[in-house]
């Protein structure tokens, strides 16, 4: 018998979860998702150092010599995501998703800026708008983002979407797909009735995710469907059928690990009975978004989260420009005391051609050899450097 991610593969489309690419490349994900905290995670795993200097390389050229360390860091933050992406789309054969600064969500012509740029880096790599989609959370103001976006053929995926009214909004504006979150609804359950178990049938994440399938099945959107944030392998089994899952590397793993037979519990062509069709204006949306305390909830910290994800990595960029460019520096630095000390010209600096006291040779000559290469000088100047961008 098959195993349980092979079965779900077969009826609903499987979606990485992570921006650890070397993760993604141990399943056979269709699409990828990748947000602020993934992205933040990634940047930890030594083995993309070379991408994020990369990153931060080509963002001093976008900007120039002459560009202040925070201007370059903000310019990297949007060069990390789409490097992330672009390296993922090597591995996937459909879609990445890549999210806009979440200290945008409040702001329509923000988001519809950032997002252009976000296309626009990924195209001037020669991948179309089809491969991407651009994430968004789905307040208000993002929506209406989206639908504008939309309609520049810049496809949307709405995420932070907790409650029945972010995701009429979202089909009626005719975004692409929506990812309606099942585990960080599970969580607020839990934690506000002190609840600690639902069975995959009652988690309250999963009722979440099946009544907007059905609602929109029913009713003939277009709206792709992606359960999302899952807490466990229950949740996934539940929600099989769904037009899209993400889901994180360990439950994929989880999945793959196990056998027993897969039931379709959601069904595009025969929707569960579902209730009657609604519209939302805006104050219709704020207004039912309001009366549901777990989705107003959860899109606010969701959003404060990523947000305090993106100055973290903002933080650790400032750190490693300060440390490549301190490089740099260095390295002029080096080779002006070689010019000054060097008199033959050989190479290595003897403690009779060194011009400064003998104190600082001595330290400097580490292997007390009694002749400095470049790389006595550089070892000798460059650790003062690395602690001084650490601090
Ligand atoms: C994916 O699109 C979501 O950002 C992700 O599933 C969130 O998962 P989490 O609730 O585990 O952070």
């Amino acid at each position: 018998m098959a195993n349980l991610l092979d079965q779900l593969a077969a009826m609903t489309v499987v979606v990485a979860d992570t921006g650890d690419i070397d993760a993604i490349r141990q399943f056979t994900p269709r699409d990828a998702t990748t947000n602020p905290s993934l992205i933040l995670a990634a940047a930890q795993i030594q083995t993309y150092q070379e991408l994020i200097d990369r990153s931060l390389r080509e963002s001093r050229t976008v900007m120039g010599a002459a560009a202040s360390a925070e201007a370059v860091v903000h310019e990297a933050l949007d060069e990390i995501c789409v490097t992330f992406g672009k390296e993922i789309l090597k591995i996937v054969p459909g879609r990445v998703s890549t999210e806009v600064d979440a200290r945008l969500s409040f702001d329509t012509e923000a988001t519809i800026a950032k997002a252009r740029k976000l296309i626009g880096l990924y195209n001037s790599a020669g991948i179309g708008n089809d491969r991407v989609l651009i994430k968004i959370a789905s307040t208000w103001e993002g929506i209406r983002a989206a639908e504008q976006l939309e309609r520049e053929g810049i496809h949307c995926n709405l995420t932070l979407l907790f409650g029945f009214a972010q995701a009429v909004a979202c089909a009626e504006a005719g975004v692409t797909l929506i990812s309606p979150f099942v585990g960080r609804i599970l969580d607020w359950y839990k934690k506000s009735t002190g609840r600690d178990h639902y069975p995959g049938p009652e988690d309250p994440g999963v009722v979440s995710v099946t009544q907007i399938f059905n609602y929109f099945k029913t009713y003939g959107y277009k709206t792709e469907v992606m359960g999302a944030s899952f807490r466990n392998i229950d949740e996934i089994i539940e929600l099989a059928g769904c037009d899209l899952l993400t889901i994180s590397p360990a439950l994929l793993d989880q999945l793959r690990s196990n056998d027993g037979v897969l039931e379709r519990k959601l069904k595009a062509f025969d929707p569960a009975p579902t209730e009657p069709q609604i519209q939302l204006d805006e104050a219709g949306f704020r207004t039912m978004l309001a009366a549901d305390a777990m989705a107003t909830e959860k899109l606010d910290e969701g959003i404060r989260g990523f947000c305090k994800a993106i100055e973290t990595l903002e933080l650790q960029l400032a750190h490693r420009l300060a440390v490549l460019e301190g490089g740099k520096a260095f390295d002029h630095a080096v080779h002006e005391i070689f010019l000054l000390n060097d008199l033959d010209g050989d190479g290595c600096i003897t403690r009779e051609e060194w011009l400064g006291s003998d104190a600082v040779f001595a330290a400097l000559d580490t292997d007390n050899d009694g002749r400095l290469a470049p790389a006595d000088v550089r070892g000798g100047l460059g650790a003062p450097l690395a602690l001084a961008s650490q601090s």
